[in-house]
């Protein structure tokens, strides 16, 4: 066997973890990847550019001994039991202070267990989120790596030089989006928090879309130019430009629009509905990345919407107003319920991290967002210079320059959900955000009458609002 010359190896040769390794060797980085598939590992020598040192490796062990120690080794493999079976089968080619990182959507308590276990056979574990698709792949990432910090070290090189860059603060050089996220299983949560945002800003774009089509009466040439011309202002973001080009893309078989063709029955993998559960066990509201989640679940039951929808017949009522102003106003309302999205998301990071123990840095999380992710967007600028300002924030809401944002925009928010109740368009995403803004800004909520009634029925005590301690009333029954 020839010396080991490989400096990076992958271990699932799937369109992401095929795109990652070319990235890396147009880096200069000498890569050999597995994959049980033969044609996989065939498809990703022949993809390589020229001058760029790539292999496809006929098995596990060969991939192993060809690595230069300590051995770098990425899983892109799909999450649950599949991560752990290629561990174990890891486990009796590695040795001492070799790297393992599980670049999957990987559940962070499967990824606490794992660092546990591979700690004790003296191994590195690095959980880390990649985000950007397979074009980020290829391109450059998102990259949020969290736990060991040696071997994050290690690796950062690597990172820096394949993911995604953006100008930086002073506007002179670049950076790359990828930063330590904390201990433990913090990049993996960093991921899982990320990709719920992501399922509630779909969900308000979709739910934006819906209005403009059903209730302003816009066709897809026109959807087009609104999200086009959206995207060119302060609302720029991957989730908006993806949408202008996909209002635009025909259906081969039929010539209609491509979008009208497809079913409305949403897919997900777990990452949002995880987000979800864990607000709920912090406990940290979330109420729109739960909304986003609840409208998936709800898409899927097709048949009976169908049932329903013959039985109550609700009609669409277009609207009569002023409709430029009504479209002005969606974009207004859009934007603040995606910042409110954000806050959501950012707020359970901020809660998690001191919970859970990880040190979630904050102020990088969304320096790396600026680039490379689905949630990419001009507004991730705005959140860098508050956590620039204010490292500890808890909630974005209160940035002076995201409430100056929020005050302009919250009236177009209300007045759209007004609009769409009365139009009969479901819009639980954006009533959620407004709902969560106007909670949020609520000093006196009126949960005083819950804790009495939870005391009337089951004694459990309540809080004063004049003194300390906990109070029990014999209530008049
Ligand atoms: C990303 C995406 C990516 C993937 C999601 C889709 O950041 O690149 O989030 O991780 O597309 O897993 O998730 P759903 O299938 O749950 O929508």
């Amino acid at each position: 066997m020839d010396n080991p010359s490989f400096e990076f190896g992958m271990i699932g040769l799937g369109v992401m973890g095929r795109n990652l390794l070319l990235n890396m060797a147009d880096h200069g980085f000498a890569t050999i990847g597995f994959d049980k598939d033969a044609a996989k590992c065939t498809l990703l020598e022949s993809s390589a550019s020229p001058n760029t040192k790539v292999k496809g490796a006929a098995t596990l062990k060969e991939m192993v001994q060809q690595l230069k120690k300590p051995r770098k080794l990425m899983m892109l493999v799909p999450a649950g039991p599949i991560v752990d079976s290629v561990i174990n089968d890891l486990l009796p080619l590695l040795e001492t202070g070799d790297i393992i990182i599980d670049g999957g959507n990987s559940f962070y308590k499967d990824t606490l267990r794992r660092i546990t276990f591979l700690q004790e056979k003296k191994l590195h574990f690095i959980g880390m989120g990649v985000s950007g698709g397979e074009e980020g792949a290829r391109k450059g990432p998102s990259i949020m790596p969290g736990g060991d910090l040696e071997a994050w070290q290690n690796l950062k090189p690597i990172l820096e030089a394949i993911s995604a860059k953006v100008p930086a603060a002073d506007g002179k050089k670049e950076e790359p989006c990828v930063a330590y996220m904390g201990k433990a299983a913090a990049g993996h949560y960093v991921k899982m928090v990320h990709n719920g945002i992501e399922y509630a800003i779909m969900q308000l774009i979709s739910e934006v879309y819906s209005i403009l089509k059903n209730v302003v009466g816009l066709n897809n040439d026109e959807l087009h130019t609104v999200f086009k011309k959206w995207n060119e202002g302060e609302m720029q973001s991957f989730l908006i430009e993806i949408t202008k080009d996909i209002l635009l893309q025909k259906d081969d078989l039929t010539n209609n629009s491509l979008v009208d063709m497809i079913l409305d029955k949403a897919g997900s993998k777990g990452t949002g509905k995880w987000t979800s559960q864990e607000a709920m066990d912090l406990p940290i509201p979330l109420p729109t990345i739960d909304m986003a989640v609840a409208m998936r679940d709800m898409s899927v039951y097709k048949e009976d919407r169908t049932t329903a929808a013959a039985l109550y017949k609700p009609k669409i009522k277009v609207y009569t107003g002023d409709k430029e102003k009504l479209i002005q106003q969606l974009h207004d309302a859009l934007y603040c319920a995606t910042i409110l999205s954000y806050a959501q998301g950012l707020a359970m990071l901020h809660k998690a991290s001191a919970t859970l123990g990880m040190d979630i840095p904050l102020q990088d999380v969304v320096r790396i967002w600026r680039g490379g992710c689905i949630i990419r967007s001009s507004l991730l600028e705005t959140f860098t210079s508050a956590f620039k300002k204010d490292k500890n924030l808890s909630n974005m809401l209160l940035n002076k320059k995201v409430a100056a944002i929020i005050k302009k925009k919250q009236s177009a928010l209300r007045r759209v959900v007004q609009i769409s109740a009365n139009a009969k368009v479901p819009v639980a995403g954006l009533m959620s955000a407004l709902s969560y803004f106007d909670s949020f800004t609520t000093e006196k909520m009126p949960t005083n009458l819950i804790q009495a009634q939870r005391d009337y029925f089951g004694a459990h005590t309540y809080q004063r609002t004049d003194k300390e301690g906990s109070f029990h009333t014999d209530w008049n029954r």
